[in-house]
């Protein structure tokens, strides 16, 4: 890599990472004396009107699922009676400890799950995925396994490398299948004595395809190890979607195989952003999570997930959306944004440039034989479209969301892709955007991305 693809991705990273340094009033210590409400309100409404165009317009994949105004004004009053509660104190907010359990009995039904199924709300999908890992280490140790090994398809979420990097655990790659699933042979001949769960996600994160959790539940039951489900985006879709008319087949506890399901409120659940629920099929695996002791100088301490102190807000508020929006809301949303997937997928299957990967359904994952995905990607970046890039392949997708189910929105991302395919085989198109990251990631050594990522972000945070 030479210094000037350095300089350029720090120009790219800089624009779209740091883009008011240097360009707005700086706080880089306290004021001396206390600003005025109404300037320091002014100021944020600044930033966030700005920053929020983009995703009210449906231009970002995933990110707000939602956003709807009636939504958004209903959390705002939820908010108002709610912003000083938490769950660290059940004795002072009691009802904090109600709304926990019962979202977590809701989403045990939406699983299918029966009585014996226990769970808590931890504040997203990888403190679910974290906890989980841990309670299958932890579990398992307790049989004698001391060198726990995970297996983890290619597509699985970096969250679950994050687990077993954090707890010490072993992941164990299968390669995905032609349509982008995880190849159910290659789980097979990967369990070793130390195997203590498989991982399928419904559907997973970069290719929106869905993993044979059936098949791989079968394996796991017959091993006596965890299974876990990550459901983490398609938790509050997947379970209507058959009567949407998408139907897949059963990925949750009716598999007797499956022994915890991540599922997340905060994405298409649409509570604001800090919950996710992580579910067990038993208490006895569920314990292992949970951390108490007893003989701490501060006296009694427990805590059901990794935080201390939680925010109780973002959990009264997914209580109170999921009340709101109830079993039918679900399945409208959930067949709108279906439907939104469908148009678009039979749309792009038809621009002989592009490959679609994989047979998804709502988070469309595309690559090219002929183009280069990340100058589409930035291509399409000028045109407003904030895509997620992903990495061998080179490829990106759009999660879509409630966002894209407006009027024009899924008309706009294909006429926009159409053209900018056109661009880039004209040799107009001159973006830039994030693409030569991508670029240069995709051309690196693992150890030396790995590098060059951590010190991007020490430079984000400095
Ligand atoms: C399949 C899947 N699992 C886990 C996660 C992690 O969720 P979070 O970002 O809430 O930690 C995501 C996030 O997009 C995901 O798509």
């Amino acid at each position: 890599m030479d210094s000037l693809d350095i300089d350029k991705v720090m120009e790219e990273l800089q624009k779209s990472l740091k883009p008011y340094k240097n360009t707005s009033r700086e706080f880089q210590r306290i004021p001396d004396s206390g600003m005025d409400s109404n300037g320091i309100l002014d100021t944020l409404k600044k930033y966030s009107t700005e920053e929020n165009r983009q995703w009210k317009a449906g231009r970002v994949s995933g990110a707000v699922y939602h956003g709807g105004d009636d939504l958004l004004n209903f959390l705002d009053m939820v908010y108002h009676v709610y912003s000083q509660s938490n769950p660290l104190h059940p004795d002072v907010w009691p009802s904090l400890t109600k709304f926990e359990t019962e979202i977590v009995s809701m989403c045990a039904k939406i699983m299918n799950g029966n009585e014996s199924v226990r769970g808590v709300v931890s504040s997203g999908g990888t403190e679910s995925i974290l906890l989980a890992m841990k309670a299958y280490r932890d579990y398992y140790r307790k049989k004698g396994i001391t060198e726990p090994e995970v297996i983890l398809p290619l597509s699985a979420h970096a969250a679950f490398l994050k687990a077993c990097d954090y707890f010490c655990m072993k992941p164990v790659f299968v390669d995905l299948d032609e349509n982008y699933a995880a190849d159910i042979e290659k789980v097979k001949s990967a369990i070793t004595k130390n195997t203590v769960a498989i991982v399928g996600s419904m559907p997973n994160f970069p290719y929106g395809t869905f993993d044979p959790v059936k098949e791989m539940s079968e394996i796991a039951r017959d091993h006596g190890i965890g299974m876990h489900v990550d459901a983490c985006l398609g938790g509050f879709i997947i379970p209507w979607a058959e009567k949407a008319g998408y139907p897949l087949p059963p990925f949750d506890f009716r598999l007797e195989g499956v022994t915890s399901i991540s599922m997340d409120t905060h994405k298409y659940g649409f509570a604001p952003k800090g919950t996710s629920v992580v579910l067990y099929r038993n208490s006895e695996l569920f314990q292992n999570q949970l951390y108490a002791t007893g003989t701490w100088k501060g006296g009694i301490y427990f805590t059901p997930t990794m935080a201390g102190s939680r925010p109780g807000y973002p959990i009264v508020a997914a209580w109170a959306v999921m009340l709101l929006m109830g079993s039918s809301g679900y399945l409208k949303s959930s067949k709108s944004i279906l439907d939104t997937g469908k148009y678009i997928i039979e749309r792009v299957k038809k621009i002989p440039e592009l490959r679609l990967m994989g047979k998804p359904l709502w988070v469309v994952a595309l690559t090219s034989d002929t183009i280069n995905p990340y100058s589409l990607m930035a291509e399409m970046g000028k045109k407003g479209w904030m895509l997620s890039g992903l990495a061998s392949p080179p490829a990106f997708h759009m999660a879509l969301t409630m966002r894209q189910t407006e009027p024009g929105v899924k008309e706009a991302y294909v006429r926009d892709l159409e053209e900018s395919v056109k661009l880039m085989k004209t040799g107009e198109s001159n973006a830039s955007g994030l693409a030569p990251v991508y670029g240069m990631a995709s051309a690196m050594p693992k150890e030396a991305v790995d590098l060059f990522l951590t010190n991007i972000v020490e430079w984000l945070y400095s």
